[in-house]
C-alpha cells in the first residue's frame, strides 16, 4: 500500500481462563510491541489494539473446575492478565474486554446488520448433544479424532495439532468433554456463514495479492485451505455464555465466540477513541489506514479467512495488510500447557527475577519463533541475558559513562578533530535506525533485535580499539574526542533500544539525562544527540549477571511440575489379593516419636531412628534418607507397624516398621496425626 496515514495495530485478544506465559508473550505481544513502539517513535500515527477475550467454552468450563461463576473467572484472569501486560511494557493504547457493554453492542450490530443484509444461511442441522448434560455439544465441550491428521484429541471447532478449523460433526468418534458419553445428535437452528461465497475474493485478495509480502507460513496455511474448499461455518451456539443472537427465534443462542472476538478489537478501538477524542472508523475504515493482526499461529484461519469475510460481508472496512503469526514456542523441549502447568507464567517470573522484564523480552525477541517453532531454555535464557545484555550492551555503557564521570565529572567533552575510523564509527551509527526499522517493517524482529545489539558491538569495538583509558595517560585531547564519539554511541542505543527494552532505554535516557523526545530520525538525522558539556549523570547497572544457582532453581521447579504431572497420571495400582478382618486385626500399627536419627553408615537410603512408641523405646531402620535429613526429623510422630518381626538390616536390628507414602515430587512422606496424640495410641 501507499504511504499508510495511520496504524491499526491488533493483539490476539487472550482468553481469561488462566493467566500468561512467556508463549504468549513471544508469539504475539513482544512482536506487536516493537512494532507500535517503533511506528510511534518515527512519530506514525498509531491505535495499538487489544482485550481480554471472555466468551465461549473455555470460559464455564473453568468455572466448573474452580467452582465458581463465569464472571468470577473472567473478572479474575482479566485483572491478571492486564497487571501482567502493563508490568512488561506492553504498550497498548487499549485494553478492553468482551464483556463490556459496547462490545455487545458492536458485535450485535454487525451481526444484525449481516443479518439484514442476508449474509447468513439460516439452517436446522442435527448437532452433537450430550443428553446427560443436557447440552449441545461444540468446539471444547467435545473432543474426538481430527478427520485431517488423526489426532485424537481435536476440538469440535479447531484441532491443536494441524490446526485444521472443522465442524464438530466432523471428529471422529467424538466424545463429551463434560461426561466422557459418545453424544447423540439432536436437531437445532443455526446461522452459517457461507465461507463457499467469499472463495473468489480469497483467492484474489490472499492468493493473488499478498503471495510476497505475507509471512510464507501464514501464506501457505491459508492456500491449503482455500485450496481444500471453504464451507459454511456455524457463526452461533446452543449456550448460555456469550452475545445472544439478536435475531427472534434465537432464544438461547449465543454468537460463536470468533465471531464476536474479532470485532473486540473494534469495540476496543471504539473505547479508545473515545476516551482519547479521536474518530475509531478513521482506523478501521479509511483505505489509507494500515491494519496489522499480530496473533499465533492457530488463529490463522480466524484471521485471514473468517474475520475477513465477515468484514467483506458487512462492508464499509478494511482488510488486514498483513497477519504475522508467529509459530509456537516450546519450553525445555516440551510443548507450553496451561493444564500441565509446563509454564513460565509471567506473574511468577517478576517474582523470581524483579525488575528484569527486558532480560525476558530480549531473549524471547532473539529466539523468537518466527519461522518455526522454537524452544525456550533456561540456560540459553541466561547467555543472552550474561553474554549480551550484560557483556556487551551494558559492559559498553558502564564503561562510558564511568569514564565520562571519572575524566569530565559527567560532562560530555568538546570534541577535537575526527580521525577516519571516528567518521567512519559515526556514519554507521546514523545507519543502524534504517536497519533496524527495516527489518521491523518486514516483521523480522529477531533480525531487528540483532542488529540493536551490532550496535552496541560496534561501541564496545571502538573503545576496545581507542583504549582511552591508556591514551590519556599520553594524550588527554584525543581522549575527549574517543569520549565524545562514544557517548554519541550510547544516546544513539537509549532511543533505538526503547523498542525492544523500554526500561532499560527509559533508565539509560535518566543516566544520560537525554532528550526524551528524540525520535528514531533523530538518530539518523542528527550530528550530535549529546552535545560538548551537556551533563550525564551518575551510572547505574542496567543488566547483573544471573548465576548458575539461579537457572538450577527454574530447572527444578520445572522438574518438580514434570513429577507432579507424572504423578497425576501415574496408574493407581491394582488392590491386592482380599484379606480377612482377623488377619487384619494382627497388624499393630501405634503412633510414635521420633527421638534420635542417624545416618547408617555406607548406605544411601537407611537412617537408624529412635522411636518412642508408646509400649517402648525401640530401634527402627527406615529407607527413608534421601528424602530427609537426620536433624529435621526429631520430634516428628510417625505411625509405625510395632509388632513386624524384628530383622538385620546392615548389622542393625530393626524392630518395626515405619508407614510412609509418595508425594508427587517423588519423595516420601510420613503418614502422621493432624494433630499430635499420645505415644502408643493405635491406628486402626
Ligand atoms: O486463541 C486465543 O487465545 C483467542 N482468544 C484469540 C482471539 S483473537 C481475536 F480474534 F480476538
Ligand atoms: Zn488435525
Amino acid at each position: 500500500m501507499n504511504t499508510p496515514k495511520r496504524y491499526t495495530i491488533t493483539a490476539a485478544l487472550p482468553y481469561t481462563n488462566g493467566p500468561i506465559h512467556i508463549g504468549h508473550l513471544a508469539g504475539v505481544y513482544v512482536p506487536a510491541d516493537i512494532y507500535a513502539r517503533y511506528l510511534r517513535l518515527t512519530g506514525k500515527d498509531v491505535a495499538y489494539i487489544c482485550g481480554s477475550d471472555e466468551h465461549g467454552v473455555a470460559i464455564p468450563m473453568r468455572a466448573k473446575k474452580e467452582g465458581v461463576s463465569p464472571q468470577d473467572i473472567i473478572d479474575k484472569y482479566h485483572t491478571i492478565i492486564k497487571k501482567s501486560f502493563a508490568d512488561f511494557g506492553i504498550s497498548f493504547d487499549n485494553y478492553s474486554r468482551t464483556s463490556s457493554k459496547i462490545h455487545h453492542e458492536t458485535a450485535s450490530d454487525f451481526f444484525t446488520k449481516m443479518y439484514n443484509d442476508g449474509e447468513f444461511v439460516e439452517e436446522v442441522t442435527a448437532q452433537l448433544y450430550d443428553a446427560e448434560a443436557n447440552q449441545f455439544l461444540a468446539d471444547r465441550f467435545v473432543i474426538g479424532t481430527c478427520p485431517k491428521c488423526g489426532f485424537e484429541e481435536s476440538y469440535g471447532d479447531q484441532c491443536e495439532n494441524c490446526g485444521t478449523s472443522h465442524n464438530a460433526t466432523d471428529l471422529i468418534n467424538p466424545k463429551s468433554a463434560i461426561t466422557g458419553n459418545v453424544p447423540t445428535v439432536k436437531e437445532t437452528k443455526h446461522w452459517f456463514l457461507p465461507l463457499d461465497k467469499h472463495e473468489d475474493f480469497l483467492r484474489k485478495w490472499i492468493l493473488e495479492g499478498h503471495k510476497n509480502d505475507w509471512k510464507p507460513n501464514v501464506y501457505g496455511q491459508v492456500k491449503s485451505w482455500v485450496e481444500d474448499g471453504l464451507r459454511p461455518r456455524a457463526v452461533t451456539r446452543d449456550l448460555d455464555w456469550g452475545i445472544p443472537v439478536p435475531v427472534e427465534g434465537a432464544e438461547g443462542k449465543v454468537l460463536y465466540v470468533w465471531f464476536d472476538a474479532p470485532i473486540g478489537y473494534i469495540s476496543s478501538t471504539k473505547e479508545w477513541a473515545a476516551r482519547e477524542g479521536k474518530n475509531w472508523e478513521d482506523y478501521w475504515k479509511k483505505d489509507d489506514t494500515k491494519l496489522v493482526h499480530f496473533i499465533g499461529k492457530d488463529n490463522i484461519v480466524f484471521h485471514c479467512i473468517i474475520f475477513p469475510s465477515m468484514l467483506k460481508a458487512h462492508g464499509d472496512y478494511i482488510l488486514p495488510d498483513n497477519v504475522p503469526a508467529n509459530e509456537f514456542l516450546n519450553l525445555e523441549g516440551n510443548k507450553l500447557s496451561t493444564s500441565k502447568n509446563w509454564a513460565v507464567w509471567l506473574h511468577e517470573y517478576l517474582e523470581d527475577f524483579p525488575n528484569q522484564q527486558d532480560v525476558l523480552r530480549y531473549t524471547l525477541t532473539a529466539n523468537a519463533p518466527e519461522s518455526k517453532d522454537n524452544d525456550f531454555t533456561w540456560k540459553d535464557f541466561q547467555t543472552k541475558n550474561n553474554s549480551e545484555l550484560v557483556a556487551i550492551f551494558g559492559n559498553f555503557i558502564n564503561r562510558v559513562v564511568v569514564l565520562t564521570n571519572k575524566y569530565y565529572t559527567g560532562q560530555v567533552p568538546l570534541a577535537g578533530n575526527f580521525s577516519e575510523v571516528d567518521e567512519d564509527v559515526l556514519a554507521a551509527v546514523k545507519e543502524f535506525p534504517n536497519v533496524i526499522g527495516k527489518s521491523i517493517e518486514r516483521y523480522r524482529f529477531r533480525e531487528a533485535s540483532q542488529e540493536l545489539m551490532n550496535l552496541a558491538r560496534l561501541g564496545n569495538k571502538y573503545l576496545a580499539d581507542e583504549e582511552p583509558w591508556k591514551v590519556i595517560k599520553l594524550d588527554e585531547e584525543r581522549v575527549k574526542t574517543i569520549m565524545y564519539v562514544a557517548l554519541q554511541i550510547t544516546a544513539a542505543l537509549a532511543v533505538v533500544s526503547e523498542p525492544f527494552l523500554p526500561f532499560t532505554s527509559t533508565k539509560l535516557k535518566g543516566i544520560l539525562n537525554l532528550d526524551e523526545n528524540l525520535s528514531w530520525e533523530d538518530v539518523t538525522e542528527k550530528d550530535v544527540l549529546l552535545p560538548a558539556e551537556h551533563q550525564i549523570n551518575k551510572g547505574e547497572l542496567l543488566f547483573s549477571k544471573i548465576e548458575d544457582k539461579t537457572i538450577d532453581a527454574q530447572l527444578e521447579k520445572l522438574q518438580a511440575t514434570k513429577l507432579a504431572n507424572e504423578q497425576e497420571n501415574k496408574v493407581v495400582e491394582p488392590q491386592k489379593e482380599t484379606v480377612e478382618f482377623d488377619d487384619f486385626t494382627k497388624l499393630d500399627i501405634r503412633i510414635g516419636t521420633i527421638l534420635e536419627a542417624e545416618k547408617v553408615a555406607k548406605t544411601k537410603k537407611l537412617l537408624k531412628l529412635k522411636v518412642d512408641v508408646g509400649i517402648d523405646t525401640r530401634t527402627i531402620v527406615s529407607g527413608i534418607a534421601e528424602s530427609f535429613a537426620p536433624k529435621d526429623i526429631i520430634g516428628q510422630q510417625v505411625s509405625v507397624l510395632v509388632n513386624l518381626a524384628p530383622r538385620k538390616i546392615r548389622g542393625v536390628e530393626s524392630q518395626g516398621m515405619i508407614l510412609m507414602t509418595d508425594t508427587p515430587d517423588g519423595k516420601l512422606a510420613f503418614v502422621e496425626p493432624e494433630k499430635a496424640v499420645k505415644n502408643g495410641q493405635a491406628v486402626s
